[in-house]
């Protein structure tokens, strides 16, 4: 069979073949994109546990290509033991349950200065006013910028994430590499100043960061710093977005969640396994392996499907049901193992009590539109743009 993860039909609804994936070729070879693909929950389990045989490689870097604000080191999520192992437990110091924590009146107040203004109006763009702006401010808070550095910030944090969809037009990526040297030269600076005038924000934590008297460098500090803002805010965007979109197609689940209010952490969970924000992640195969849907040989390319896996009817009874009660705890929307997401206790913090907000301080919406398009994007899933219509009548 034929799968094209890029094409139309299958960015607008891929469950379908993914499901066809599973059942008739649970290892496949994409030829258009030279590299392998896994469908199964076990076998994408199976290689999230084996970093020694699903090894991670420059896929970070190849994504940015000449983009890349921090040649020097390589991505975190790029890398392989013992190096990850090192770096990992450097970077786990800036994410303590603790720090993130401390972060939750925080960014229940940014969503409520968020909210504040969408309440007032018929209709909203929930992409645009809502679900795209607040991770970027709430990791702008962590990281310490200053609020008067915020518009600079959220240029710097929307051109990292257009340079990972590599542009071609010469013009857009002289820009880009301007102002990625911007956002460089200001991390350095902060990085510097943190060192003489420590606060309570990540980067703090991080210049303090000590493991058997191991430090980390600028540079991977930097990077790390960088790192943050490629993989934190379109996946969390995404994440509203997808629960948002997913409540409104199951009126009667969304019906459930308003009727109890403690339903929200679990529908965070059932979100994240049945429309998963990220649906690809990488691997190249240090080894031959044979996996339960078959055999790859050593050194190719594999795309592990995270959005397959999550529907997989071997682990999860009934998958394509959106059940708002179930609360998953096995899903592989953060992935698993050594690279499972740093992020994930901000995700959740910032997705629960966004969709708590939406849910219970706004008055009742519906869909403001027919079609809802989903971003053109192998690795990522949600709405381009989510109009909504509030009910400001019935509130
Ligand atoms: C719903 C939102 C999010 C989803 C679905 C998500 C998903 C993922 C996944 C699947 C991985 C594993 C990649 C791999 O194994 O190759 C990952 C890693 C990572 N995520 Fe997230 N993420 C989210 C939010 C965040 C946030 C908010 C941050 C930070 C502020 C973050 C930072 C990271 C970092 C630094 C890694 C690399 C960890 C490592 O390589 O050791 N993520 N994320």
């Amino acid at each position: 069979m034929d799968f094209n993860p890029l094409s139309p039909e299958v960015t607008a609804d891929p469950y379908p073949y993914y499901t066809e994936l599973r059942n008739k070729a649970p290892v496949i070879w994409l030829e258009p994109f030279q590299c392998w693909a896994l469908s199964r929950y076990a076998d994408v389990d199976l290689a999230l546990r084996s970093p020694q045989i699903f090894s991670s490689s420059v896929f970070t870097a190849e994504a940015l290509g000449d983009l890349n604000p921090v040649p020097e080191v390589p991505w975190i999520l790029d890398m392989n033991p013992p190096d990850h192992t090192r770096l990992r437990k450097l970077a786990n110091k800036g994410f303590t349950p603790r720090l993130i924590r401390t972060l939750e009146p925080r960014v229940q107040a940014i969503i409520q200065e968020l909210i504040e203004p969408i309440r007032g109006q018929s209709e909203s763009d929930l992409v645009s006013t809502f679900s795209g702006p607040l991770p970027t401010i709430v990791i702008a808070e962590m990281l310490g910028v200053e609020p008067e550095r915020r518009d600079d910030f959220k240029v710097w944090s929307d051109d990292i994430v257009r340079a990972t969809s590599r542009p071609t037009d010469e013009a857009e990526r002289i820009k880009i590499r301007e102002s990625l040297a911007g956002l460089r030269v200001y991390f350095e600076q902060m990085i510097e100043h943190r060192r003489t005038s420590p606060g309570d924000d990540v980067i703090s934590a991080l210049v303090q960061a000590e493991e058997e008297r191991d430090m980390l460098s600028a540079t991977e500090i930097l990077a790390l710093a960088v790192l943050l803002l490629v993989a934190g805010n379109e996946t969390t965007t995404n994440l509203l977005g997808n629960a948002v979109l997913t409540l409104l197609n199951h009126p009667e689940e969304l019906a459930k969640v308003r009727a109890d209010r403690s339903l929200v952490p679990a529908l965070v969970e059932e979100v994240l396994r049945y429309n998963s924000p990220v649906q690809v992640i990488f691997r190249r195969t240090a080894q031959d392996v044979e996996l339960e849907g078959g055999k790859i040989p050593a050194g190719q390319n594999v795309f592990l499907l995270l959005g397959s896996a999550n529907r997989d009817e071997r682990q999860f009874p009934e998958p394509d049901r959106f059940d708002v009660a179930r609360n998953p705890q096995d899903h592989v929307a953060f992935g698993y193992g050594i690279h499972y997401c740093l992020g994930a206790p901000l995700a959740r913090l910032e997705g629960q009590n966004a969709l708590a907000a939406l849910l219970f301080d706004c008055p009742p919406f519906s869909c403001a539109t027919e079609r809802v398009e989903q971003i053109a994007s192998i690795i990522v899933r949600g709405p381009q743009t989510l109009p909504l219509r509030f009910d400001t009548a019935g509130a």
